[in-house]
């Protein structure tokens, strides 16, 4: 079965995660959770390692959550990080199947997670937090920026469905292809507010939209800018 298969996990998938590792033990968990598509499930774990590798012991803001699974990944990853906070202007059922099947698993998690259910627009964050989203469509990659600019926070985002008449593509799509020049100019953006930005890409066989922005601010004693790093890999 392939990673970017919308299908659902189930009972009968558990087989499909029969190792040792903690991904194959989320797997099973949420096969027998039967809440999630397959894609998901990767989608989230791609994030989740890349980010967890460069960002820990932070609070996590997961904004555009929809069921949550990214925030509890990097919760599993990262015992350190103090708890987690899911925002969405809808809660989907999927959402409390998956947490209590995780919870039930790892019950280290209880209570580690809250859920706020409103609009991305306007929220809070402290500079110590890391804002994670995954897909937020279109211009709501944007206003995710916004949020984690305003306070100074750490950031990442894998951007989707870039629209070319709602998002800045800096007129680059004479260049270079429109939805990608979107991803560079919010590249840019993070860049010139000081921020230190890491392009990453996750697996082409889990999401074609798979570009992966982690930027965190630049510290008094760093470089006022950092370069980028092209395409790191796994
Ligand atoms: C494509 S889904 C991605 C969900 C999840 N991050 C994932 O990776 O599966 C986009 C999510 O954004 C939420 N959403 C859309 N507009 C929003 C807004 N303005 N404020 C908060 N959530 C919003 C939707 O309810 C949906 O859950």
């Amino acid at each position: 079965m392939k990673p970017s298969s919308r299908a659902r996990l189930t009972r009968f998938t558990v087989a499909d995660f029969p190792g040792d590792t903690l991904f194959d033990a989320v797997g099973r968990v949420v096969s027998e959770a039967a809440c999630l598509p397959r894609k998901e499930l990767f989608e989230a774990w791609a994030v989740a390692k890349r980010v967890h590798r460069r960002l820990a012991g932070r609070p996590i803001v997961d904004l555009a959550a929809g069921h949550g699974l990214l925030a509890h990944l990097l919760l599993l990853l990262d015992p350190t990080a103090p708890g987690a906070r899911c925002v969405d202007r809808r809660r989907p059922q999927s959402a409390d199947a998956l947490e209590a099947a995780l919870v039930a698993r790892w019950p280290r998690l209880a209570g580690k997670v809250r859920w706020e259910v409103r609009d991305v627009a306007g929220v809070e964050v402290d500079p110590g937090d890391l804002v994670v989203s995954v897909h937020a469509c279109g211009v709501l990659t944007d206003r995710v920026l916004d949020v984690a600019l305003a306070a100074r926070a750490a950031v990442a985002v894998l951007p989707c469905c870039q629209s070319l008449a709602r998002c800045d593509t800096g007129g680059l799509e004479v260049w270079m292809d429109g939805r990608l020049a979107v991803d560079a100019v919010r590249a840019l953006r993070l860049r010139a507010a000081g921020y230190h930005v890491h392009l990453q890409r996750i697996p082409d066989e889990i999401t074609p939209q798979n570009r992966l922005i982690v930027a965190t601010p630049a510290g008094p004693q760093a470089a006022a800018v950092a370069p980028c790093t092209p395409g790191e890999e796994p």
